[in-house]
């Protein structure tokens, strides 16, 4: 299939913040993203064959270090490949600007993302315990509560994976 990522655009916002609502417990609004074109910071929108937006990504230049923000796969579209997609055209962006590391952060509960990560050769550096709020689960009957968040870091000095 013809699939495309560019750059985030106004006109994206409306498709890209309800896939968000839809995959994550404490979602960017859409006013968030529009800060994202007012800051200039990097991002990646993957549209399939009919321009319909099936992920995306947010990043943003710390110093010499690039820093993944957000990472998203439309419910329907995950386990296809396009999640890998979003962060191999990240890492060519920091790889050419010639950031020296990638970093993020992400849930400690979330087995896909990490597999993800881990598969591109991150690796865990460190934790914040209870960082992540989270929100009762009322089919477990498990309250609200915190969870920690894992650390991840890729040095760009190696291979694509
Ligand atoms: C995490 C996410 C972006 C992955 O996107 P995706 O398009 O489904 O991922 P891909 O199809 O590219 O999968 C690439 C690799 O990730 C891992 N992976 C992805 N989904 C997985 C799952 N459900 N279980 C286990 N591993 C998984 C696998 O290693 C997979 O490689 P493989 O298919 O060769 O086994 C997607 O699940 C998502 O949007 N989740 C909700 C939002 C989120 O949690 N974002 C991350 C915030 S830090």
């Amino acid at each position: 299939m013809d699939l495309t990522i560019t750059p985030l655009m106004a006109s994206d916002i409306g498709q890209v913040a309800a896939i968000e609502a839809m995959q994550h417990h404490a979602p960017w609004s859409a006013a968030s993203f529009s800060d994202v074109l007012r800051q200039g910071w990097h991002s990646g929108v993957l549209k399939d064959a009919n321009h319909t937006i099936q992920g995306y990504y947010i990043a943003m230049t710390a110093g010499d270090d690039e820093e993944l923000l957000t990472i998203t796969v439309h419910p329907d579209a995950v386990r296809q490949g396009y999640g890998k997609r979003l962060m191999q055209d990240l890492l060519g962006h920091a790889r050419q600007r010639g950031a020296a590391r990638l970093f993020l952060e992400v849930r400690a509960s979330n087995a896909p993302a990490i597999r993800l990560y881990e598969q591109l050769g991150f690796k865990i550096t460190g934790m914040r315990k209870n960082y992540y709020s989270l929100p009762a689960n009322l089919q477990t009957g498990t309250p609200a509560g915190r969870e920690d968040a894992l650390l991840m870091c890729l040095p760009l000095n190696g291979e694509i994976h």
